[in-house]
């Protein structure tokens, strides 16, 4: 089968098709075929060799994927073959994967196997940031950095679902289009406006009670200086490569609370897990969540979808396919 393997750190030239054995589930695992891998920014900074404890090359990209059970290993009770299903996997970019039955997740009728393949990272990692993480309540005022992007996408609508009030930052005018379409209601496009500015104007000079942070760098600090006293500053990401630091003295002077996330420190949390996945389900019966997907490659062209993320001409989710 085919599987695109990072073969060592570096740039997207370091990602290679390779022709692999189809891989057999153990115990309590499943064999799916993949019909869409979800990509990442993560798995930029994974291929960059630059993510914390990240996999060692040579290694299958990717970690989610839509597609079909097409085999069940021993002890799995609950799923079974020709079920349509997302899930977190190794080797994601992959015609065939492996994954636990416990990190499987029923493919809602509503979503093709290509949306699908953004709800295990996107749309649950924010959704735990906003609300389970951030504790974000109907009234208050979000910011969200990377609006545009596929997690962006997935805040915006969910933030604007619980009835907050959504201040987005994009870098182009067609990207504010989109994300005012999703329900953000402060599009500001940071390359022809002044962020600090306009948060000011729209809060009337308070500042946000949530901010959702994935750039790092210099946007760091400027989010931070667009939180309110007792805000509190959620860090996902650094796209940008920079890494901010913190001067616990501004923290304390102004109330702050800067607040990390990870995903996979959420995904064993049952009850907020299962809120989840309730709130997805009744979002998408009333068509109140959009999965936005414009960019599909075949599966060989990991590395040019990859250019296209890190030089920020994507909207949404990206997505390869195995057809
Ligand atoms: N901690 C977690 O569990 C977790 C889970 C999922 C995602 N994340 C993080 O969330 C962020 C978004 O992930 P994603 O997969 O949805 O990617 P994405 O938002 O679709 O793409 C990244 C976006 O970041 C913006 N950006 C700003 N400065 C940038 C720079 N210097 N270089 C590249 N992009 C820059 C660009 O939008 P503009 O051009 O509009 O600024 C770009 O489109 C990433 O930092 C990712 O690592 C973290």
């Amino acid at each position: 089968m085919k599987q695109m393997v990072v073969t060592r750190f570096g740039g997207p030239e370091v990602v290679e098709l390779h022709e692999v054995a189809v891989p057999e589930p153990g115990a309590g695992e499943v064999r799916i075929k993949v019909a869409a891998a979800g990509m990442n920014y993560a798995d930029i900074m994974q291929r960059d060799g630059l993510y914390p404890n990240g996999p060692q090359p040579p290694y299958g990209a990717g970690f989610e994927v839509a597609g079909l059970i097409d085999q069940v290993g021993p002890n799995v009770t609950g799923w079974n073959t020709g079920d349509t299903v997302m899930a977190f996997c190794q080797n994601g970019y992959s015609e065939y994967v492996i994954a636990p039955a416990a990190f499987l997740l029923p493919k809602p009728v509503e979503l093709t196997f290509e949306q699908a393949s953004a709800i295990p990272c996107q749309y649950l990692t924010a959704y735990h940031a906003l609300l389970t993480l951030g504790r974000l309540k109907a009234g208050q005022t979000v910011l969200v950095q990377a609006a545009a992007g596929g997690l962006g996408t997935m805040l915006v609508q969910i933030a604007s679902n619980v009835g907050a009030t959504v201040i987005g930052t994009c870098s182009t005018a067609e990207k504010c289009t989109l994300i005012r379409d999703l329900g953000c209601h402060f599009p500001v496009n940071y390359a022809e406006e002044d962020l600090g500015t306009r948060v000011r104007e729209i809060t009337a000079g308070k500042g946000c009670d949530l901010i959702i942070e994935s750039v790092g760098g210099d946007t760091f600090d400027q989010s931070l200086r667009c939180l309110k006293s007792r805000g509190v500053l959620v860090t996902l990401g650094v796209a940008s490569k920079n890494v901010p630091t913190v001067n616990p003295v501004e923290l304390l002077a102004n109330n702050w609370t800067v607040a990390g996330f990870h995903l996979m420190g959420y995904t064993t949390d049952a009850e907020a897990m299962s809120d989840a996945l309730a709130d997805l389900q009744s979002w998408l019966a009333d068509g109140k969540l959009a999965v936005i997907v414009r960019h599909v490659f075949p599966l060989e062209l990991a590395a040019e979808a990859m250019r296209q993320i890190s030089d920020r001409k994507t909207v949404g989710k990206v997505v390869l396919t195995t057809v």
